[in-house]
């Protein structure tokens, strides 16, 4: 099972690299980052969010079908923005609402190698615009203002150090 890396892990910050073949390898790759998004109950998860640092990603939204995103690219953004309440995997227990574009229009490889072109709103909008931002290095909380962003660094990291107290603990049996 791959792990997911969070918050504070500097792959997170990295742009990823091109996907020069979609091989076996890849093919496989995409299969175990769905298992994981899947086994996180996530909604997507991409390359960096595991450690490769690959143009690729994977996501599941309700009502749609399993998608994989080799080498994605927007093309087109709606004028008309929106706010939506976003979260991630890789900074568990931290939410907050986040200002991006309706609809987009996408333009990525899926797992069978062939290009396609689709255009998304709703939620599927919402997940592949996340998705593309984890790809350059960016996450939901570089779109806050910097006095939010704090409040839920420290938040998170306040909690992500007193998990690690209590799992610290000696175990009772
Ligand atoms: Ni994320």
């Amino acid at each position: 099972m791959l792990r997911i890396i969070t918050y504070g892990d500097e792959r997170l910050t990295k742009r990823a690299s091109v996907v020069a073949d979609i091989d076996r390898i890849i093919v496989e790759f995409a299969e175990a980052l769905t298992e994981a998004m899947h086994q996180g109950n996530g909604i997507g998860l991409a390359g960096p969010q595991v450690g490769e640092l690959k143009r690729l990603f994977v996501c599941h939204v309700t009502g749609d079908v399993p998608r994989v995103f080799i080498n994605p690219e927007i093309i087109q953004t709606s004028p008309t923005q929106v706010t939506y309440e976003e979260g991630c995997l890789s900074i568990p227990g931290i939410y907050a609402d986040v200002v991006r574009p309706e609809a987009v229009t996408v333009q990525a490889w899926n797992e069978k190698g062939r290009p396609f072109k689709l255009d998304a709103e709703g939620v599927l909008a919402r997940v592949v615009q996340h998705e593309i931002d984890h790809l350059n290095g960016v996450l939901f909380l570089d779109h806050l203002s910097e006095k939010k962003r704090e409040r839920l660094v420290k938040l998170y990291t306040k909690r992500a150090e007193s998990e690690c107290a209590s799992s610290s603990q000696p175990l009772r049996r």
